[in-house]
């Protein structure tokens, strides 16, 4: 398998997300996975409002209803499957898009 090895699919609790550093040469570069189902989803943990991280505690990155990804700082909810701010201070912008694939079980960040 090509790509940078991040986890297995099932250490992603179905319907949640999980932040990981991606080491990008001499940096840590901040991403999120969403996992719905057998698919998952890479962005940039970084907020399009004002570019923090979403979430305040570990891996905490769902809204109460669990149907969006939201920042912890000013409330904005993005879209599981692309990643777009659907409410929020940055409404209509999307998250980062970073891409994995699933291997035999196995996330990883395609090249
Ligand atoms: S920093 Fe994310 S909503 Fe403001």
């Amino acid at each position: 398998m090509s790509g940078h090895v991040l986890c297995r699919v099932e250490d992603i609790p179905d319907g949640t997300a999980r932040g990981f550093d991606w080491p990008k040469g001499e940096a840590k570069v901040k991403i999120l996975v969403a996992r719905k189902g057998g698919q998952v989803f890479g962005y940039r943990n970084s907020c399009p409002h004002v570019g923090v991280a979403l979430e305040m505690d570990p891996d905490d990155f769902m809204s109460i209803d669990g149907r969006y990804l939201q920042c912890s700082t000013h409330g904005a909810q993005f879209r599981v499957e692309d990643g777009m701010c659907i409410i929020g201070p940055c409404a209509g912008r999307p998250l980062r898009s970073v891409p994995v694939s699933v291997t035999d079980g196995v996330i990883a960040i395609s090249d």
